[in-house]
């Protein structure tokens, strides 16, 4: 694990990596691909939760009486963006089984190219709770950034993201709004193309986990 800047950390884990590449060869099936997002997710939330408290309790093992860690604090909101993020959804909630789940549907504006909301429903209690917000690609970050903005008009105070793959332009957009986010990523890549996908990147996340096209 490295951390490049004050909120961002790259899990360089071997395991991480080896799906990573999986991930990014054209080659790679959907079924196979929908395996390593959730996988990959998995190892990318044992990162970002790495900050959660915990307090000692005290319990009976069927020998004796000692005191275990337990999460204490703020429980958990999990948050897909639309539609990609759903892909991580399952790998998430494996290892937060009581997390909620709220959703954020944004579409691009072709001609202002900014982000618009077409689907918000999130846990009533959110303001109460740390989330995490989910979308495999962080590329120009204005997605990110409107999810962000969602979020905290919602009365969220505490929002990490985890992404598989971002862009530096889409990390310091976000940061540039919202610096408090803590955003955990596999790899940050090259930059962006023309099309903002990013490069060398993996092609777009939603069509390879649905096979849509
Ligand atoms: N969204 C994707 O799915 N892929 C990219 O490269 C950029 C945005």
């Amino acid at each position: 694990m490295s951390v490049t800047a004050a909120r961002v950390t790259v899990v360089d884990h071997p395991l991480a990596q080896h799906k990573l590449g999986l991930m990014r060869d054209a080659e790679t099936p959907t079924q196979f691909f929908r395996q390593l997002v959730n996988e990959l997710a998995v190892l990318l939330t044992y990162e970002v939760t790495k900050d959660l408290s915990v307090e000692e309790v005290e319990i009976a093992t069927p020998l004796e009486r000692m005191t275990v860690p337990r999460i204490s604090g703020k429980k958990v909101a999990v948050v897909p963006i639309l539609r990609a993020g759903i892909g991580m959804l399952d790998g998430v909630l494996s290892l937060l089984t009581a997390a909620r789940v709220g959703f954020i549907g944004l579409y691009r504006n072709e001609e202002t190219l900014q982000p618009v909301e077409y689907y918000v429903k999130l846990p009533a209690d959110v303001a109460e709770r740390d989330v995490i917000l989910l979308d495999p690609m962080l590329a120009t970050g204005n997605s990110t950034t409107a999810a962000v903005d969602i979020l905290k008009r919602a009365g969220a105070q505490s929002v990490r993201m985890i992404a598989i793959i971002a862009a530096p332009e889409g990390i310091e957009r976000l940061h540039a709004a919202h610096s408090d986010v803590h955003v955990v990523v596999a790899s940050i890549d090259r930059g962006l193309d023309e099309r903002g996908y990013i490069v060398p990147g993996l092609g777009d996340a939603g069509d390879r986990l649905y096979g849509t096209k």
